[in-house]
């Protein structure tokens, strides 16, 4: 088992089954609610099954349907009301079993009932375990935006078990190496070799160590910057006109991962910061093995640009971006876009360069 000590809670990587047991046995909480969405309650939760036996506790579950169109304030409701069903009081424990849409609602509910209850998160996708479930970012999207409703809430532990990476599709797995790639970029060369040196679809590829340094990368950040009033904006990297991407093909009929948009966003905004050479040609490069080209229509830009308004960074009326910068890791450099920037960093995505 790996630690990561935050001053405010632990992370542990291993084995779900042994650690969540240890941990619950030093507290003493009145009832548990395990959140789960139908995926996570049939691929996951088994996991636990002797653990709650050696607890002695049987957990009130708490299933929602899985995927991001249903991270709202109607399934919002619906877990509020499994917690008055369940007569959760304040020294109850949520568990939020899933993928980022679990963590972050389930976390956000169990931050608001009855003005804040203690929850753990225990992520079960790549992009739950490196980036989502740590820095108690929790919330919703709000008329189509992403995470427009939400608050800062660190939970009362994570519990990263790599054991769930083989219950994830091929497509869902990818996604999450985005963020992967990303931290990479913002805080370790070595991961950047590795990720980029060698093929994850491998059965000898060594998710424990890229796990570590990812998880790594991600709790250096927080610590130094819990509410993102400066470092923190570099784990935006990517998500500026990313988010907007994804928002855009949220709906249509073919949407695409978050990864999938990040990654678009990665190299339009790369080629925005650092023009042509050699940095942007090796960030292209790893990005395109992992992702292949994706036709986004001309037409979609004024939509991604007005998506693009509502972004959390933003000051006044332009829109700020985050990008690594140039004085080594956790250096970041900011600049702020205007609508005609969006359509250079875009075509030159379009133009489909891989590197
Ligand atoms: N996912 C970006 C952050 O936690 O700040």
């Amino acid at each position: 088992m790996h630690q990561f000590d935050t001053a405010a809670y632990s992370i542990f990587l291993g084995p779900l089954a042994d650690a969540l047991p240890e941990w619950l046995r030093a507290r003493d909480y009145t009832r548990v609610l395990l959140i789960t969405d139908e995926n996570t309650r049939r691929c996951c939760a088994p996991v636990l099954e002797s653990a709650w036996q050696a607890l002695g506790i049987r957990p009130e579950i708490a299933e929602i349907p899985a995927g991001e169109q249903h991270k709202n304030i109607d399934m919002c409701a619906r877990l509020w009301q499994a917690m008055l069903d369940a007569r959760l009081d304040r020294r109850a424990l949520a568990v939020n079993l899933g993928g980022g849409v679990i963590g972050d609602m389930g976390g956000f509910c169990a931050a608001t009932w009855k003005r804040g209850i203690d929850f753990v998160q225990a992520p079960t996708t790549l992009l739950s375990m490196t980036d989502a479930a740590i820095g108690g970012k929790l919330g919703i999207d709000f008329q189509g935006i992403k995470n427009t409703v939400g608050v800062f809430q660190n939970p009362a532990a994570v519990f990263v078990d790599p054991v769930f990476l083989k219950t994830l599709p091929a497509r869902e797995l990818r996604s999450g190496t985005a963020e992967v790639l990303k931290h990479a970029q913002i805080g370790d060369p070595d991961l950047w070799r590795i990720l980029t040196g060698k093929d994850y679809n491998s059965p000898d590829f060594d998710w424990l160590s890229v796990l570590k340094a990812s998880i790594a990368v991600k709790v250096r950040v927080v610590t130094e910057d819990p509410f993102e009033k400066g470092l923190r904006m570099v784990l935006n990297y990517g998500h500026t006109i990313g988010h907007a991407v994804e928002t855009y093909f949220l709906g249509t009929d073919d949407p695409l991962t978050h990864g999938e948009a990040i990654a678009i966003g990665m190299i339009a905004e790369s080629y925005l910061a650092y023009g042509e050479g050699e940095r942007l040609s090796e960030i292209v490069a790893g990005i395109r093995a992992y992702f292949p080209h994706r036709q986004v229509p001309e037409g979609a830009l004024s939509a991604v640009w007005s998506y693009m308004l509502q972004d959390k960074k933003n000051a006044g009326k332009s829109v700020r971006m985050a990008v690594p910068g140039d004085a080594g890791p956790y250096s970041m450099r900011t600049m702020d876009l205007e609508q005609r920037m969006l359509a250079d960093g875009m075509a030159y995505y379009a133009a489909g360069r891989t590197g």
